[in-house]
């Protein structure tokens, strides 16, 4: 039921497995489709990751309080120590690391540590799983109380519409957790995970390889998740220098899922029982700015996430937000968004879905 933005998708193993084993049957060449202009090219040397010495691959050792989560990508990071072990880190560590062992854009990195920072953290630190004891860290009381950690933030990262999980009977699609939060979930596993080469530039990614960064080990018909066992591949490529994953190029994707699958725009949910979907009206929720239609168009449909992202932050006034909101604004003015009001909060009342924690209600 739940699905995770960072590199993520796989946290309920069981029903797991059969999902998994359907996408890992025929090896998954990344869509050919570029950002227009770039080539990304293929350099071995600057694109292995290094998976020895240091960053050989070291299991948690839970017992001594090390954390790992929902998102298979930061779980491997931290086993490999491009993150701290125990599975708490800084903004900053986690901007470099998923640039560095990813190729995640700056853009998109700097904006999901700024924002788990201030949902799931203090405004500095997060933890990529539960909350984190007090005894390991120094993580201090965050702006919503001691911080949950990612996965204690359902709806905000954490959201319905896995690649990965069942829904449930309150199935939510907001604004920002679905049409940017699952679908970054989708796009993540092929866009970062695929083994970059000469010949794939782009990338492939094959059974073997989604199955060690979703820590599954075992045969097709035995199939078996450790989890907090994911891991990067040996031999394994990162996206070309230069073909960094952006918030734009993330929405170029997102443009092109939406003109095959109409539905993936569709805002909205469940009115209280399973199969009562009802779309959101996006005119009246817009302020008339926007409509169905035009919500199609350009960058409309990133720029209203975003503004929904922004106006779900808790009103107050700190460091950690204040450096959010500026981000925020960094990435609508990228896109060339129309100029959004406040959006119209009382519609999401209608969705007993949208209204987990608060603080997410407007996503
Ligand atoms: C990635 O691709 C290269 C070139 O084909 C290959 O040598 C390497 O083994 C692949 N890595 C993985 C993890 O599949
Ligand atoms: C949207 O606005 C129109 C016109 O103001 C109104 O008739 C309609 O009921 C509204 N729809 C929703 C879902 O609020």
């Amino acid at each position: 039921m739940r699905s995770q933005f960072l590199v993520c998708g796989l946290a309920a193993p069981a029903v797991a497995f059969p999902l998994l084993a359907e996408l890992a049957s025929t090896p998954v060449e990344a869509d050919k489709r570029q950002l227009p202009g770039l080539n990304p090219g293929f350099n071995a040397a600057a694109q292995l990751i290094d998976v020895s010495g240091d960053h050989a691959f070291t299991p948690p050792n839970f017992q001594a309080g090390d954390i790992r989560g929902p998102c298979p990508g930061l779980n491997a990071l931290a086993n490999h120590n491009y993150l701290p072990h125990n599975g708490v880190a800084t903004q900053t560590q986690y901007i470099e690391a998923t640039n560095k062992v990813f190729g995640m854009g700056l853009d998109i990195g700097a904006f999901l540590a700024a924002y788990a920072a201030v949902l799931d953290g203090d405004g500095l630190s997060w933890s990529i799983g539960g909350p984190p004891p007090t005894s390991l860290t120094s993580i201090a009381p965050g702006l919503l109380g001691y911080p949950q950690g990612l996965t204690g933030s359902h709806n905000k990262y954490e959201t319905d519409s896995s690649p990965t999980r069942a829904n449930n009977p309150n199935f939510w699609y907001g604004p920002f957790t679905g049409v940017v939060v699952s679908q970054a979930a989708y796009a993540f596993i092929y866009r970062f995970m695929g083994n970059k080469s000469e010949e794939y530039p782009m990338g492939i990614l094959n059974k073997e390889v989604l199955k060690s960064f979703f820590a599954i080990s075992g045969d097709d018909d035995n199939l078996v998740h450790t989890p907090g066992y994911e891991r990067i591949p040996q031999n394994w490529y990162k996206r070309a220098i230069g073909d960094e994953y952006t918030i734009p190029y993330f929405s170029a994707d997102n443009t092109a899922w939406i003109l095959k699958h109409p539905r993936i725009a569709t805002i909205g949910g469940n009115t209280g029982q399973t199969n009562s979907l009802v779309g959101l009206n996006i005119a009246n929720l817009t302020g008339g700015i926007l409509n169905s239609e035009t919500l199609l168009e350009g960058n409309n449909l990133m720029c209203l996430a975003f503004q929904a992202s922004r106006q779900a932050v808790p009103d107050v006034a700190t460091a950690a937000l204040g450096a959010l909101s500026k981000l925020t604004d960094g990435i609508v003015g990228s896109l060339a968004c129309p100029q959004l009001q406040t959006l119209d909060e009382s519609l999401f009342a209608n969705y007993p879905g949208s209204k987990v924690g608060g603080v997410a209600s407007k996503m």
